[in-house]
């Protein structure tokens, strides 16, 4: 029984997650956030080892301006991204509340793991530990919107 009523949870996920093609619904997209918050995403628990001060915060923009600005935008907010808007799902502000309320652990599972079926990559072994944390840092210091231009690969 219990193996059945796994496999029908399995089968509305790969319901859920398989439609990449049209853009989600509202309450397909509130499941998919849902599902993201409390059932995924691991290491919630996890703390950031590192000090969150103005030497952490540097490395992380730093880190983040090279892997990802192609995405995100520089200041995390899809500033001057031309296709974070088209592509399915879209691009999230770094600084919307929904991301926000990731903890520091989740952002770093996320960071390591990417989240499969869309384009965010996963960074493990890419990027060492001491980046991705130091990456967290600065989502949770993200600048203004717009305050840090659009990215160069875009505007030359
Ligand atoms: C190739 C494009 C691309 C790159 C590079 C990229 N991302 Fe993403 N990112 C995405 C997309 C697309 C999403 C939306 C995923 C979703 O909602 O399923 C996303 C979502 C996120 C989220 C929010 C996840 C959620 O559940 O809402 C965070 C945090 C994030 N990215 C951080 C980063 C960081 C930090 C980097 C650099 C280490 C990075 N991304 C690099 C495309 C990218």
């Amino acid at each position: 029984m219990r193996a059945l009523a796994g496999s029908a949870a399995l089968c509305l996920l790969a319901g859920l997650l398989g439609c990449k093609a049209t853009p989600p619904g509202r309450t397909e997209t509130a499941v998919v956030s849902f599902a993201k918050h409390h059932v995924f995403v691991g290491n919630k628990k996890e703390k950031n080892p590192l000090p969150d001060d103005a030497g952490t915060l540097a490395d992380g923009k730093e880190a983040f301006s090279h892997y990802c600005v192609a995405c995100h935008g520089l200041d995390g907010q899809n500033t001057g991204v031309p296709f974070a808007d088209h592509i399915s799902p879209p691009i999230p502000s770094l600084a919307s509340p929904n991301v926000q309320r990731y903890t520091d652990g989740q952002l770093k599972w996320i960071l390591d793991n990417g989240i499969w079926p869309s384009g965010m990559p996963g960074s493990k072994g890419t990027l060492s530990d001491d980046e991705l944390w130091s990456i967290v840092v600065y989502l949770r210091h993200l600048p203004p919107a717009g305050s840090q231009g659009a990215p160069e690969m875009y505007t030359h």
